[in-house]
């Protein structure tokens, strides 16, 4: 699937049905998770048929369903690690995604996570994931205007790369960023300043950006 179309398709799903995620899919997740580990100094883990991390109140409260496997998104503290969570931790979704599960990003709805991590790392967000009751469906969205300086004048990739932002998921659906493009080929885009998880969804809406503009066609600023 072109990867528009697979940013279009996902939709954050809570309640799943109660069929196990094949081995052979498992294992491509968890053999992405390595690759992106590596690339990100990250040390994600992925748990299959755990319950316990979404059988606590607040899971409940949030109206997960079977939500019985899930990423845990861990790595050492440093400054940019909530944002190297958001930007690995999407290319993970989307790749669940093309493997034909749904999921969604949790920060407060879920309970302990089986996650082992080291004194010096911090576990900073959970996604779930299975196979969906439903596909998710289409949520308001602030327009291109509001994020963006896109104008008639604009190359195409840049809208391109506004629009795949625009479909990221956001803590409460906040959208809270905004898109400049300076010159010919630069991009600085920057988070509001208050609000839930600001620094996870800035690297959720770069990876968006980055595969839908082409990072050929821009570097960051
Ligand atoms: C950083 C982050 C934290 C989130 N935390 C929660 C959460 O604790 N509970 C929950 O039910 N949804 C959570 N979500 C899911 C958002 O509510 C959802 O992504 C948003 O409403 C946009 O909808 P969409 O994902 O269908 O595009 C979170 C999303 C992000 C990106």
């Amino acid at each position: 699937m072109e990867v528009f179309d697979l940013i279009k398709s996902r939709h954050s799903v809570r309640q799943y049905t109660d069929k196990k995620i094949p081995q052979n899919v498992a294992e491509k997740l968890v053999s992405y998770a390595e690759t992106l580990n590596k690339q990100g100094d990250l040390n994600i883990q992925i748990f299959f048929d755990e319950p316990n991390c979404f059988n606590s109140r607040m899971a409940h409260y949030g109206k997960f369903e079977n939500a019985n496997n899930y990423i845990a998104m861990i790595g050492k503290n440093s400054a940019d690690l909530e944002e190297r969570c958001g930007y690995f931790g999407e290319l993970l979704v989307l790749k669940a995604q093309e493997l034909g599960l749904n999921s969604c990003w949790v920060k407060l709805t879920h309970g302990k996570s089986a996650a082992k991590k080291e004194k010096d790392e911090k576990e900073v967000i959970i996604i779930s994931l299975g196979y969906g009751k439903s596909q998710g469906g289409k949520r308001k969205s602030k327009t291109i205007s509001d994020v963006s300086d896109v104008s008639d004048n604009s190359p195409e990739w840049y809208r391109r790369g506004i629009e795949a932002a625009l479909l990221a998921p956001t803590a409460i659906n906040q959208q809270k960023f905004k898109f400049e493009l300076k010159g010919d080929n630069k991009v600085s885009v920057k988070s509001g300043l208050v609000g839930p998880c600001l620094k996870i969804d800035l690297g959720i809406v770069k990876c968006h950006f980055e595969l839908a503009a082409g990072k050929e066609n821009f570097a960051w600023e």
